[in-house]
């Protein structure tokens, strides 16, 4: 099957994102490389720097160690790769823990990046510190519903939405974060009606992952969507490649003609 998805050809802003709402389905994936940031550029309205690479690149077993110097090399390399999407610093843990040392943390993302935006996890709880950074500037992602840096203090991975009660509390979260200011919301690990309706009671743009086909975008990590990161697939992750199993053929054909002497050949001799 072939594809032809027109290219974006013009700097995505935040304006731009703000205007998607409701109009047109917003892409975004992650980035952590100049390479792959590259590869994706022109094809995407976002490029999320997430913290998840702690666990795809750095394999370790949860974000939680990621530190505010490997997002920061990580965000310096994608923004030399790609120029068109608007480039998303995911804050790790513990570097926003107060207002004051979130923006002590954000000053550094825009002084020594190009990143455009950061993103922050938390609901309600976390609104003083995302109106703190939006008040000075600072365009900021919320993050709502299943966040991976609470993964240890609540001893797991949990869908929410599933019931009323829930929903109400995710609603009031997302409406807290746009109130303070953000302008888009992350929504991750949702029941798909808790995600419509998450949707519906804001204006700012919503970007699932998890969260079913309700939201104003989607986002997926690329080492999960290209078939790389092979530790465990989440239910909502779609393998759209098989990149674990190309490279391993690869180098296994590699391998074998260096071992039968047949590369390097005539060609690629000098
Ligand atoms: O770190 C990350 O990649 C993320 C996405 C799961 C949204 O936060």
């Amino acid at each position: 099957m072939s594809i032809h998805t027109p290219k974006i050809e013009k700097k995505i802003t935040v304006s731009t994102i703000r205007s998607m709402k409701g109009k047109e389905p917003i892409t975004m994936v992650t980035a952590y490389d100049a390479l792959f940031a590259r590869l994706f550029d022109g094809y995407v309205e976002m490029l999320l720097v997430g913290d998840s690479l702690n666990m795809s690149f750095m394999g370790r077993p949860d974000t939680l160690s990621a530190d505010m110097e490997m997002m920061l090399y990580h965000t310096k390399a994608v923004c030399n790769g790609a120029k068109l999407p608007l480039i998303v610093f995911d804050m790790p843990f513990g570097s926003y823990t107060t207002a004051e040392q979130a923006l002590e943390n954000v000053v550094r993302v825009y002084r020594e990046t190009d990143a455009q935006a950061v993103k922050i996890e938390g609901g309600r709880e976390r609104a003083d510190i995302v109106r703190t950074l939006t008040e000075n500037s600072v365009a900021v992602v919320g993050h709502i519903g299943l966040m991976p840096q609470f993964v240890r203090s609540e001893g797991g991975y949990r869908v929410r939405g599933k019931d009323d009660a829930d929903i109400a509390s995710l609603v009031e979260d997302a409406r807290a974060i746009e109130a303070a200011g953000a302008f888009a919301l992350v929504v991750e690990g949702v029941k798909s009606e808790a995600a419509r309706a998450i949707t519906q009671a804001v204006s700012i743009p919503t970007i699932g992952i998890g969260a079913g086909v309700e939201t104003d975008g989607q986002v997926l990590v690329w080492s999960d969507m290209f078939g790389f990161f092979e530790a465990f697939k989440p239910k909502f992750v779609k393998r759209y490649l098989d990149g674990a199993g190309m490279v391993r053929e690869a180098l296994e054909q590699y391998v074998d003609e260096v071992r039968q002497r047949a590369f390097p050949d005539e060609e690629h001799t000098y």
